[in-house]
């Protein structure tokens, strides 16, 4: 359960409502200044950081995680960001409280989404996972919700089919770390509702990124060109061109990238990377056949900064260390 139970009669409500809705499967997309509520689901890299920006916009947040203690381990990760936005000035100790006070750790996902306006899944690229996460949120969530996953590079309209009326259904694609990062791509499918896409492309705004547009393609607009010039760099490493941090800094003064394609992996997590090659390698083509590079350090457990090493090593709290 989520931290706030049910009162009985809103729960008869709540059942009410759910057999009209599975009678007339079709949905009402909500104003934006309607939308206070958000659930996450998956309380990793990418959920915690969904949560964190939710918080600190004003939403009341749910954060569910299948992993016993995984969302309370996400909330003190958001802790731990929300402390050095503080240190940095960023943000002030109220509005670091207030926005701790608005996040409820959750291990009901049906608890989690029985109030909310909007569900953003956050779990690993795995489609058939996401069906079934999908087919849950359809089940607990109102009829109102937007529901949206956080998928890199899965085909939006196969995850839109786990649900009964899939036009609610759109990709938001943050970026890590998603508290820093700007851009959000809102994924249409050829079902998606338009009224559906903007309330996405305005909830992306409220949450103070820049939303983009994509249709639902392979890898989308950023997966897929971000990617290529990682698996490129990975074949670089292989074949002894040059050390990842040379090839990283080729990137950053040579292109001005901010972040080398490698340390880009290193964040991202290699694991993750892994999925999104071996799906496009298929969709597209051998430009994304994951380098044996690559699958060598993600069976040996070396998936980046969240195990402590990958391209490089990283210390407990995050610092590279070579
Ligand atoms: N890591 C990135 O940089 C990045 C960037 C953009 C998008 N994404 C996408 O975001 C999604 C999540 O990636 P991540 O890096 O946060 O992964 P992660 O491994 O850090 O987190 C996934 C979380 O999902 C939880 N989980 C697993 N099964 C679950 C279930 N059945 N119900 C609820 N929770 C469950 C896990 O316990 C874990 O906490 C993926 O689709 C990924 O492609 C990742």
């Amino acid at each position: 359960m989520c931290r706030d139970s049910l009162t009985f009669p809103r729960v008869l409500l709540q059942r009410a409502v759910r057999v009209v809705y599975v009678l007339r499967v079709t949905t009402r997309t909500i104003a934006i200044d309607e939308l206070r509520t958000i659930t996450v689901i998956g309380s990793g890299t990418m959920g915690a950081g969904i949560a964190h920006v939710a918080a600190i916009a004003g939403y009341a947040v749910q954060l569910f995680d299948a992993a016993a203690g995984a969302a309370a381990a996400g909330l003190g990760r958001i802790e731990k960001n929300l402390a050095k936005g503080v240190e940095l000035g960023k943000l002030t100790a109220a509005d670091r409280d207030a926005a701790l006070a608005r996040i409820r750790p959750c291990d009901d996902l049906a608890a989690a989404c029985t109030h909310t306006d909007c569900a953003i899944e956050a779990v690993p690229e795995v489609i058939a996972l996401k069906r079934e996460i999908f087919a849950a949120i359809d089940r607990a969530a109102p009829e109102h919700a937007l529901l949206a996953t956080n998928t890199s590079s899965l085909p939006i309209s196969e995850i839109a089919t786990s649900v009964r009326a899939p036009s609610r259904l759109v990709g938001m694609h943050f970026f890590n770390p998603v508290h820093v990062m700007k851009l959000v791509e809102i994924v249409r499918h050829t079902g998606s509702d338009p009224a559906a896409v903007s309330l996405a492309v305005s909830l992306a705004e409220k949450l103070g990124k820049t939303p983009i547009t994509v249709a639902d393609s392979p890898g989308f607009a950023s997966s897929r060109l971000g990617l290529v010039i990682g698996l490129e760099a990975m074949r670089m490493v292989e074949q002894g061109v040059a050390s990842p941090a040379d090839i990283d800094t080729a990137m950053k003064l040579g292109y001005g990238h901010p972040m080398g394609p490698l340390e880009l992996t290193d964040l991202v997590g290699l694991d993750v990377r892994l999925g999104i090659a071996e799906h496009l390698s298929t969709a597209i083509g051998p430009a994304f056949t994951p380098p044996a590079v690559l699958r060598e350090k993600v069976a040996a457990g070396k998936l980046g900064k969240k195990t402590g090493e990958g391209f490089y090593r990283w210390s407990p709290d995050g610092k590279r260390l070579g």
